[in-house]
């Protein structure tokens, strides 16, 4: 289902391109930042092995159109300002799932949901998907925030779905659905 000829997307102050191996220093201090991953369904990263398998996955899921996990650079000056992915895909039922994280530094400027307009324009018109979901903690208020704007609707709440550091952690389904999508 994925794009084999796919190369990047962008958008007007983010490029969204294939996690290359030298992105593994930049990811890992994304993903070991603990309050980056407050919400995050595993604690965060402290090794640089964890981001250089993690980019290995990327690219393997990649070439085998499992996943489209991408990374967020500044058009600007090219630096890594975050992740994104459209993965859990699931051709069969035009489905698949979406996430997101952004630095600190980008936070409150409206950028994952400029990153996210053209993944999900990507998902729905290129791949054909009719349905897109994400998982969101209840207190997430940022992340709740950007998808109800672009037309996500809360589904329910999937009770001790996850454990993160020894806790149970409840989220909230969102999905979008075709006929919401604004694009
Ligand atoms: C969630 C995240 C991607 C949001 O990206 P962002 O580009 O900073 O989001 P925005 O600047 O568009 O802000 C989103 C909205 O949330 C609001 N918001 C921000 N922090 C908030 C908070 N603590 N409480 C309530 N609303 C908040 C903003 O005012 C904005 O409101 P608006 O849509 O009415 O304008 C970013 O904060 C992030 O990467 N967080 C860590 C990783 C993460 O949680 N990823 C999502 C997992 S599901």
């Amino acid at each position: 289902m994925l794009d084999a000829d796919f190369t990047e997307l962008a958008t007007e102050r983010l490029r969204l391109r294939a996690l290359r191996a030298d992105d593994a220093p930049a990811l890992l201090a994304l993903y070991a930042d603990a309050e980056v991953m407050r919400h995050w369904i595993h604690p965060p990263w402290a090794a640089l092995s964890q981001a250089q398998a993690a980019i290995e996955e990327a690219r393997r899921d990649l070439a085998s159109g499992r996943a489209l996990h991408l990374a967020l650079e500044t058009r600007g000056d090219g630096l890594l300002a975050g992740s994104c992915a459209l993965y859990d895909i699931a051709p069969g039922h035009r489905r698949a799932t979406v996430g997101y994280l952004l630095a600190e530094p980008y936070w409150g400027r409206g950028m994952a949901r400029e990153a996210l307009a053209v993944l999900l324009g990507h998902g729905i018109d290129t791949l054909g998907l009719d349905r897109i979901e994400a998982e969101v903690t209840p207190h997430n208020f940022a992340s709740q925030s950007v998808l109800a704007r672009l037309g996500f609707r809360r589904e329910g709440r999937l009770h001790a779905r996850w454990r993160v550091g020894g806790m149970t952690r409840d989220v909230d389904l969102w999905a979008l659905l075709r006929h919401d999508w604004q694009g």
